[in-house]
């Protein structure tokens, strides 16, 4: 893994995630799960966002302290980025939050662009893609497409299960894009599913499997 990659060990997050794999967590669990990892994952996403100084009044007199500079966007990939946005959010008030909607061809695996209505030039400074799957990596690599079409100057990726086909389609295609990562199993199966991890995350959290 490159620099690029950055993969959580922190034990709340493992903790998390051995509940959000398990066969029996249901769908309010799971959500209940996603949105908190989605939340320890975008803490360490978020430690390089530029801030400026500024002086609070507090009762006992002024303190100096600062706060956030960039404007923040979130755009989670439908269906299952939706369960990552709520936590996040809940954090980051003020982010705005851009869907892009793309489902993959059964067939070929490769993403179908179904949805999106970015305006017409960017209105954010970083952008934080949210989707919990990084499977073959083609809905990550095309989601990063519209964005920088877009002109979004600084994307990051946030994740939570990988595969490393995933990781390297999108880290050779977007060098230029950081992962974060709750973890990176062994491999794809035939149909696209991430082995071991979770299922389909989409309809585990919505309740469709
Ligand atoms: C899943 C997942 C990702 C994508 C990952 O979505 O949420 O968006 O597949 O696969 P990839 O890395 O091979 O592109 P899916 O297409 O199943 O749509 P859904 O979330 O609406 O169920």
């Amino acid at each position: 893994m490159t620099s690029q990659v950055h993969i959580s060990t922190h034990p709340l997050v493992r903790h998390k995630m051995t509940l959000l794999r398990d066969q029996r967590t249901d769908p309010k669990k799971f959500r209940e799960l996603l949105r908190e990892i989605a939340v320890l994952i975008v803490y360490e996403a978020t430690t390089d966002l530029v801030m400026e100084e500024v002086a609070v009044m507090t009762p006992l007199g002024q303190a100096s302290g600062c706060r956030l500079r960039e404007r923040v966007g979130l755009v989670p990939i439908l269906r299952a980025g939706l369960g990552m946005v709520e936590g996040i959010w809940n954090m980051m008030p003020n982010a705005e939050v851009w869907h892009i909607g793309l489902l993959r061809d059964e067939r070929t695996l490769e993403p179908v662009e179904y949805y999106s209505r970015l305006p017409v030039s960017p209105t954010v400074d970083v952008c934080l893609i949210l989707d919990p799957m990084l499977a073959t990596g083609g809905s990550a690599v095309a989601a990063v497409d519209i964005l920088k079409r877009w002109g979004a100057r600084r994307i990051k990726f946030v994740g939570v299960i990988a595969a490393p086909e995933g990781v390297r389609r999108l880290t050779t295609a977007h060098p230029d894009v950081p992962l974060y990562l709750a973890v990176v199993d062994e491999r794809l199966n035939e149909t696209g599913l991430i082995v071991p991890g979770l299922g389909d995350a989409g309809d585990r959290l919505f309740g469709t499997g």
